[in-house]
């Protein structure tokens, strides 16, 4: 009896030594001290021995018990402290890394533009106001003074929506400049008007490296007592200093709108050969970026207002040129084409 029980000492204490994982260890008490094990079945015979034998065996399977279940306290103890490193090791968080760096979106170059531009005339008192892109006849072309069959409707070749009045005439479109917006703006409010309209206008173009189909504009609008050219002119020399720097030259000439009169250009000098004359300016030295004039008094008229009282400038500019200029790029198409590594450049 007390043979089989150092055996059994020892092999326990031996496959304890091989054990490694907390599940073998528990496997491992099961099998040496749990309610089946042959320790405390022997420990229940107990009972059937003679006194004598019994004493001696009884006090030797305790010292036995007692050793397994130290060695079992031991080695659980070792055992999780190195699951305690491990882990330690493995899923440790160093706080002194540097972030991970995940793809941050950005505001493309055009809209970074128009917001440039819509603060420049914001800071001059100027509100900024935005007007549907599908548009009536009369607001695009009509109310400024472009009649069915004008001349002026072939500068602008227009996409039409399929909607026809009584007599069969189209009169749904999509904008083809933001001036459609200076008479829906006059007849919402009233006098004075500071307005800017940024937004998307669209042509019947092919596209080449200077025009899309779709493009951005920004129109503008004051209407007061006793607005002049001179409140015009030093609207958009203030605009061109803030947005081109100090000492870029602006040119003024005589142009035809049909809804002002009278009706201006200006054009900064070319920022690529600073006037000498490239390809860009077309050997001029100038660039033009916008039409401009004193609002028609037609015009003022369609809406209520009488033009020996209020008078008014507006003006209207593309503005991909603007930044075609400042970074030398020399395709529009560049803008609109959804290629993220020149997009991401600015
Ligand atoms: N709407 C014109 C265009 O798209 C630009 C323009 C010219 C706007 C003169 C104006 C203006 O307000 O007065 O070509």
């Amino acid at each position: 009896m007390l043979n089989l029980l150092e055996e059994l000492e020892q092999r326990a204490a031996q496959e304890l030594e091989g054990v490694n994982q907390v599940k073998e260890l528990e496997s491992w008490r099961v099998r040496y001290l749990g309610k089946k094990s042959q320790l405390t079945k022997l420990l229940r015979s107990l009972a059937t021995l003679p006194l004598e034998q019994r004493k001696a065996v009884g006090a030797f399977a305790n010292q036995v018990k007692a050793k397994l279940e130290d060695g079992l306290k031991q080695k659980g103890q070792v055992l999780r402290e190195t699951q305690l490193v491990t882990t330690i090791k493995e899923k440790h968080i160093d706080i002194t890394l540097p972030g991970r760096p995940f793809p941050v979106g950005r505001l493309h170059p055009i809209t970074q533009t128009l917001h440039e531009i819509c603060d420049i005339f914001v800071s001059m008192g100027f509100q900024v106001m935005e007007g549907p892109e599908v548009e009536w006849d009369y607001y695009n072309f009509e109310a400024l003074n472009i009649p069915k069959h004008h001349p002026a409707r072939d500068m602008m070749a227009t996409l039409w929506v399929d909607v026809e009045n009584e007599s069969g005439e189209r009169t749904m479109l999509l904008r083809t400049h933001n001036t459609s917006q200076d008479v829906r703006v006059m007849e919402k409010m009233s006098p004075p008007i500071r307005v800017v309209i940024p937004g998307k206008v669209y042509r019947y173009e092919a596209s080449d490296a200077t025009h899309t189909p779709v493009f951005y504009q920004i129109d503008g609008l004051a209407v007061d007592k006793g607005i002049t050219m001179a409140e015009l002119k030093g609207t958009l020399y203030e605009f061109a200093r803030r947005f081109f720097g100090e000492d870029r030259k602006v040119r003024f000439r005589c142009d035809y709108f049909p809804f002002v009169e009278p009706g201006v250009e200006m054009a900064i000098e070319c920022s690529v050969c600073g006037g000498a004359g490239c390809r860009l300016c077309g050997n001029t030295g100038w660039i033009e970026i916008l039409g401009a004039g004193m609002t028609h008094p037609q015009v003022l008229r369609r809406v209520g207002l009488d033009p020996e009282v209020y008078t008014s400038f507006a003006f209207g500019m593309g503005i991909d040129r603007l930044p075609m200029l400042r970074y030398g790029i020399d395709d529009t198409r560049l803008f609109y084409g959804s290629d993220l590594r020149f997009l991401r450049q600015f």
